[in-house]
């Protein structure tokens, strides 16, 4: 399997720092992962970079979210449960890797995450920016 993860480009920035930086090193984090699975490294790394992106992940999440309220998103409902879906492809992922390691189902679910969240970004996650451009 050599199709490559989607990786940043000038077409998912949302012109909001913070959320422009922390998407970009997400998406490095995810293409990191991949690779590292592909090249069958060690468990225990492709484990390291599961618990980052896990945790960066979480974080990420929380820091859209406190802005949505605080800025009274009209959307925060539909968008915050996007994230929740994310969350559960996450935890699918460490729960297949833990249980097959480093395998082609890991593999499938990396690209799965690499995909829906650059579809997030494209989308909810612009509009979204498009929002906070006006109000700070
Ligand atoms: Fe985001
Ligand atoms: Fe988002």
């Amino acid at each position: 399997m050599d199709k490559a993860l989607t990786k940043w480009s000038d077409d998912l920035r949302t012109e909001i720092i913070w959320q422009d930086y922390q998407h970009q090193e997400l998406l490095q984090n995810m293409n990191s992962l991949h690779q590292s699975i592909l090249e069958k490294r060690s468990g225990e790394q492709v484990s390291k970079t599961v618990a980052f992106l896990d945790f960066y992940v979480k974080d990420h999440f929380g820091l859209e979210e406190r802005y949505m309220e605080t800025f009274q998103y009209p959307e925060l409902e539909a968008h915050s449960r996007e994230h929740v879906m994310f969350a559960g492809k996450m935890e699918r992922f460490k729960s297949t890797h833990a249980s097959q390691g480093g395998t082609m189902a890991a593999m499938k679910l990396c690209f799965d995450l690499n995909e829906w969240f650059a579809n997030h970004i494209k989308t909810s996650d612009k509009k979204l920016g498009l929002f906070l451009r006006q109000k700070i």
